[in-house]
């Protein structure tokens, strides 16, 4: 009998389910993460700028497809990824149907469009953080991630998620060396003040498709002040209006609440509240304070977890030390003492009589937790492999979720109550009607 041939698509495809369901090794196990038929073929959307980040670990497959609404970027890309096709348009680049993976490299507020179209065509997808602008995008993406977790990987653009120190930091918090958790708190000082929109100015050039770069946004008109920032800086030239982005909130937020949640195995809060400077419906705030209710769980106490930006932040647990000396941080408090972390270090502050260490076990050599790796290369193994990566869309869209629906009760100005399992704002109409955004006609988030 003549065997059916399988194809390269379908053989990932099958391997991929098959290892999840632990029946047989992994391919890459097989044949080397490597090896010629072992490669993916990816789709990068968005391809200068934060994508040239990208460039060293998809080097390794096939880069079959180039999206850009700039012609001029996809290029520049072309150069580097010679064999790709090209496309300004992302609905039209993912029905190229030999494609396996998407990196997402664009705007904010294409993201979570992005993921759910890639998600829904069968695609493994790596997304740019933030991975929504909304409550709702964020919850999306995480229920189209779950509906297809068996064959699909993806992961967050938290690439510091990767560093040594957020796992020290984690086991330092979750073996008692502050004794028993009680509250967290993460900041960042990055301060971008715009009045408004830009106005009118200009023409787009050429080789830019504007429309296409306002994709789902309400329109606003061209201005080249939006796209006048260098390589991977670029998107703080757009990504503090509402329309577009959620500020510092999606943007560090997303890094330096991940090395907080990294460390406490939050789930989604039951309640937020926030604060800050004087609301502007075209741009959001640069100074803002939110904090959350935050369950229990198995190791822990239920805990509040509070976002400081912009120049608000947390007392300082002595006067002595100065939080303001750390632009991007994390803190925990426990019974017996602090944990302060940036990126790359930490310390312990015992604190009260009783603080003497006698009941913190440092960790053995075994059981140190080990080093994750390339956070991009661990993606793309996943892909070929397990499917298992640090930062999929189920952890990374609860964490965004929360830091969003801090901008929500900063906006109804009153805590908000909150029904993490249906996603509601269950005592303000305002707070709930703010969960989502609003596209314009002809957009589809979940298509
Ligand atoms: N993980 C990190 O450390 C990190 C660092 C910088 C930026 N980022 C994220 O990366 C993303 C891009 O940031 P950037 O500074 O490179 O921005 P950018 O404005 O330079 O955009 C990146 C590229 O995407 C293209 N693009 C924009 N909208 C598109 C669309 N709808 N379809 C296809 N292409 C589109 C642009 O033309 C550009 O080539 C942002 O979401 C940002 O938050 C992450």
């Amino acid at each position: 009998m003549k065997k059916k041939a399988i194809h390269r698509r379908e053989f990932l495809k099958s391997t991929a389910t098959a290892v999840s369901a632990g029946l047989i090794l992994p391919r890459t196990t097989l044949f080397g993460a490597d090896a010629p038929s072992n490669k993916l073929n990816i789709a990068l959307i968005g391809t200068w700028g934060r994508a040239h980040a990208h460039f060293g670990a998809i080097s390794s497959e096939n880069v079959v497809a180039l999206c850009d609404v700039n012609e001029k970027h996809i290029a520049s890309a072309a150069e580097k990824f010679p064999k790709a096709k090209h496309y300004v348009d992302w609905r039209k680049c993912l029905e190229q149907k030999d494609i396996d993976a998407v990196v997402c490299c664009t705007t904010d507020h294409t993201h979570a469009f992005i993921a759910n179209w890639a998600m829904n065509r069968g695609k493994h997808v790596y997304c740019e953080k933030p991975l929504g602008n909304s409550v709702e995008e964020a919850r999306v993406v995480r229920e189209t991630y779950l509906k297809n977790k068996n064959k699909l990987a993806t992961q967050v653009g938290t690439q510091r998620h990767a560093k040594p120190n957020f796992d020290r930091v984690r086991e330092l918090v979750k073996d008692g060396a502050i004794g028993e958790l009680q509250a967290v708190f993460a900041w960042g000082n990055r301060q971008i003040r715009r009045p408004g929109y830009p106005p009118a100015k200009g023409t787009p050039p050429k080789n830019l498709h504007y429309d296409l770069w306002l994709g789902p946004a309400q329109w606003h008109p061209y201005n080249p002040v939006y796209f006048s920032g260098g390589p991977g800086a670029n998107c703080l030239n757009w990504n503090m209006y509402w329309d577009f982005g959620t500020g510092q909130v999606g943007d560090m937020g997303s890094h330096t609440m991940d090395l907080a949640w990294n460390a406490i195995d939050a789930g989604l809060p039951t309640s937020a509240e926030g604060s800050g400077e004087e609301f502007n419906p075209e741009v959001t705030p640069v100074e803002l304070e939110t904090h959350f209710d935050i369950p229990a769980n198995d190791w822990r106490k239920a805990i509040r977890v509070s976002w400081y930006q912009g120049g608000a932040m947390p007392s300082a647990p002595r006067r002595y030390i100065d939080l303001n000396r750390i632009g991007h941080g994390a803190m925990f408090k426990g019974t017996r003492g602090f944990v302060v972390a940036d990126f790359d270090t930490r310390v312990v502050i015992p604190y009260g009589n009783d603080a003497d260490f006698t009941y913190y076990k440092r960790r053995s050599e075994e059981d140190v937790i080990q080093p994750m790796g390339n956070f991009q290369r661990e993606w793309i193994d996943a892909c070929k492999g397990d499917l298992k990566t640090s930062c999929n869309f189920d952890y990374g869209s609860k964490l965004i979720e929360m830091m969003l629906l801090g901008l929500v009760a900063y906006r109804v100005g009153k805590k908000l109550d909150y029904d993490p399992v249906k996603g509601q704002v269950t005592n303000s109409a305002e707070g709930n009607d703010l969960l989502t955004d609003n596209y314009r006609q002809g957009w589809t988030l979940n298509g």
